[in-house]
């Protein structure tokens, strides 16, 4: 099974309008495991830390105050091609232009409230989880029909 890991995070408004439970489905429904979850509450050194890439965008403060605003679900998925595959599953930045089939695409309509951040790359995804997690915070383990998947 390959070993290939993204950072997910349920943001507010997949918080507060109830939709945790949905998205973890989908994911789990895919087959991919999960490896670390937490429920917290986003400071701004760690928001600005999340987001530096886009540092000096006009979109930067407000999707820093915004990821900030209630808490979030901060999350580790493994799986082959998981990065990649997440992000199918998540659909195109803008909710608008993403296919009606993917969680953005199905819950969202604003490209300021996008439902849930996914890594870009291999290499995002450990800069992520390491922001996120400790090592020791992620859970080696084996998922029943695990090995149906690879
Ligand atoms: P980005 O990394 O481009 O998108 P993605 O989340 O798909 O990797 O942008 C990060 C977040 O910033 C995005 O999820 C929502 C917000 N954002 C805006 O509010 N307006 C914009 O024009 C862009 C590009 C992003
Ligand atoms: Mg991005």
């Amino acid at each position: 099974m390959c070993m290939e890991r993204t950072f997910l995070m349920l943001k507010p408004d997949a918080v507060q309008r109830g939709l945790v439970g949905r998205i973890v489905a989908k994911l789990e429904d895919k087959g991919f495991k999960l490896v670390g979850m937490k429920f917290i509450q986003v400071d701004r050194a760690l928001a600005e830390a999340h987001y530096a890439e886009h540092k000096g965008k006009g979109f930067f403060e407000p999707t820093v105050a915004y990821i900030m605003s209630s808490p979030v679900v901060a999350m580790v998925w493994q799986g082959k091609n998981v990065v990649a595959l997440a992000r199918e599953l998540m659909g195109a930045t803008n909710p608008a232009n993403a296919n009606p089939g993917s969680i953005r695409g199905k819950y969202g309509m604003d490209i300021s409230r996008n439902v849930i951040h996914g890594s870009d790359s291999v290499a995002s995804a450990e800069r992520e989880i390491a922001l996120y997690f400790k090592p020791e915070e992620l859970v080696d383990y084996t998922k029943a029909g695990e090995d149906w998947l690879s």
